[in-house]
């Protein structure tokens, strides 16, 4: 953690907190991940929308009664995680904001506005300043907060060029149903049901199957999912960095894998950039051939770093290196960083995955 950040709230025994989006899949990690790490909470509030209002969630033993965005009033409030779909949050997060509550918003809503940070805390803390004014922060796409951990230090060292990656992308990053879809398809194909099979939430068939299209396609043949890379690294990243992506969704549940060649201005060792990163904050190097060590999404899920292996020169260009990058896409990908936020948003300093 770098820099000296302004205050942002006043320094108390507990802050009034709200996740809206409490029953979906991010919101109820949040939950998780504010109880794991003993964020200092007075009052809390699920949200979530007239659909679920009124069930039940559970929060660090108690049991809580979800409550109506439409009706929540967020005078009050110190602080509200939102990951609720870009919708809500675009008609949501400024009435928060306005009544003073700093809303961490885990859609892509305000990502590339230029009055509203993009924060990894790991990356780029110093940019939360702005949101001193506005009272909204953005919390990156889950593939492009896993890379920028591990770009970062590399590119303190030597600057970065030129970034290629190509997405393994576990369903968890579509929600609840498309978690359930990829459990009821893999159950009816086993079963011998291929007649049965449905894809409601993924575009295609996700069991026993690699699909090359996130969010929606672009008038340029990309995705959204990969225009979303290529430029909110740039932004949290602050260089003039070209990045080209090809997102992918494949038939894991938790844990993206990221296969990421870099080319940098001058040479970068693979022993170098394995030294730089055995250092970095929220960063676990797993890089090992000779015992076949390396970073595996059924490792890395339900942790909170962000893995790194298969580090080697790229022999087809003399600046240029091949990562493994794999990160639990819920946890740091969304839920871990927002609370990360908040939690230097309290003063907690150092906030940072446990490795
Ligand atoms: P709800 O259960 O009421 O639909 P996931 O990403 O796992 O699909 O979860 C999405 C989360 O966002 C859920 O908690 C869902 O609540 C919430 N949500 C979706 N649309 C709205 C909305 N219009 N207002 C409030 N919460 C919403």
């Amino acid at each position: 953690m770098d820099g000296v950040l302004p205050e942002f709230l006043p320094e108390k025994d507990g802050y009034n907190v709200a996740v809206v989006g409490a029953t979906g899949a991010v919101g109820q990690t949040m939950m998780e991940i504010l109880a794991e790490r003993d964020f200092p909470v007075a009052e809390f509030a699920p949200v979530a929308s007239s659909r679920s209002a009124g069930s039940h969630v559970e929060f660090r033993g108690r049991d809580y009664v979800v409550r109506d965005l439409e009706s929540f009033d967020p005078a009050g409030w110190d602080i509200a995680l939102f990951s609720a779909g870009g919708g809500t949050s675009r008609e949501h997060a400024p009435r928060f904001a306005e009544a003073g509550c700093y809303v961490i918003d885990n859609s892509s809503a305000w990502r590339m506005d230029e009055e509203v940070c993009l924060v990894v805390p790991e990356v780029n803390p110093h940019a939360l300043a702005m949101a001193r004014a506005n009272r909204i922060i953005a919390n990156p796409n889950c593939s492009t907060i896993q890379m920028v951990v591990a770009l970062k230090p590399l590119h303190d060292a030597v600057p970065i060029r030129r970034v290629v990656v190509s997405t393994y992308q576990a369903v968890s990053g579509a929600g609840g149903r498309a978690i359930e879809e990829l459990a009821e398809q893999t159950r009816l194909l086993l079963s011998g049901r291929v007649d049965e099979v449905r894809a409601e939430v993924l575009p295609a068939r996700i069991a026993f199957n690699v699909i090359p299209h996130i969010d929606v396609f672009m008038d340029d043949g990309y995705t959204r999912e990969e225009r979303k890379m290529m430029d909110e690294t740039r932004k949290i990243m602050e260089a003039d960095i070209a990045v080209t992506a090809t997102t992918v969704r494949v038939p894991v549940f938790y844990g993206h894998s990221e296969a990421v060649n870099v080319t940098f201005e001058a040479p970068m060792s693979a022993d170098r950039a394995r030294e730089i990163l055995a250092a970095a904050p929220g960063v676990c190097v797993v890089d090992d051939p000779a015992s076949e060590d390396y970073p595996l999404a059924s490792e890395a899920a339900g942790t909170d770093p962000v893995w790194v292996g298969r580090i080697r020169d790229d022999h087809s260009h003399p600046n240029s290196l091949h990562l493994w990058i794999v990160a639990d896409n819920v946890r740091k990908g969304a839920a871990l960083n927002a609370v990360q936020i908040a939690e230097i948003l309290i003063g907690r300093t150092g906030s940072q995955a446990e490795t």
